[in-house]
């Protein structure tokens, strides 16, 4: 895991969506993104600019899976599954929920990976957001493969 961009800063609202659109098209089948940050941080507004970048559905219903924990989208090329792990009490859970079956699959955007223990996959990229009081910033972090599919989308 190495540094492949950031921190970033994403000044408004606009600029996470600018970025989430740009990735969306290079994303593929299995893919795991796993957004980190507090509560404010950015990361349910980036997925749902991504989901809604990747289905080609500019009014896709992105409500964010606090309690269901898991919401999953239909997409040319993968489907999405969009988690937020806040609530999850167990990696166990995570069987139950069908996403160990998902990984590896569908595209995966985990909001609060850190409760997936080590079921969270390694070659996952990161995107971990903070809201400063200047502004929202983002650091991405993967592999060297990452690293040569993102050049495109980050110059
Ligand atoms: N780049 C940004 N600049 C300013 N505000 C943002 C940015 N990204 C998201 N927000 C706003 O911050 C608030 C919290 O975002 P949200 O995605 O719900 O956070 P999280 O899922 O990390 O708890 C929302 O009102 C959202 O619109
Ligand atoms: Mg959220």
């Amino acid at each position: 895991m190495s540094l492949i961009a950031g921190p970033i800063a994403l000044r408004d609202e606009s600029h996470s969506l600018a970025l989430a659109r740009a990735l969306a098209p290079h994303l593929r089948a299995g893919d795991t993104l796993l957004l980190s940050g507090q509560i404010g941080a950015g990361k349910s507004f980036f997925a749902r600019a991504l989901i809604r970048a990747r289905t080609g559905n500019p009014d896709e219903e992105v409500p964010s899976p606090t309690f269901t924990l898991v919401q999953s989208y239909e997409a040319p090329g993968a489907e999405i599954w969009h988690c937020d792990l806040y609530r999850l009490s167990d990696p166990f859970e995570l069987v139950e929920l069908g996403l160990d079956e998902a990984l590896g699959r569908a595209i995966c955007l985990i909001e609060w990976p850190d409760r997936m223990g080590d079921m969270a996959p390694p070659e996952a990229l990161s995107l971990a957001f903070e809201a400063r009081p200047d502004g929202h910033m983002l650091t991405m972090t993967g592999n060297a493969d990452w690293r040569a599919r993102l050049e495109p989308v980050l110059g």
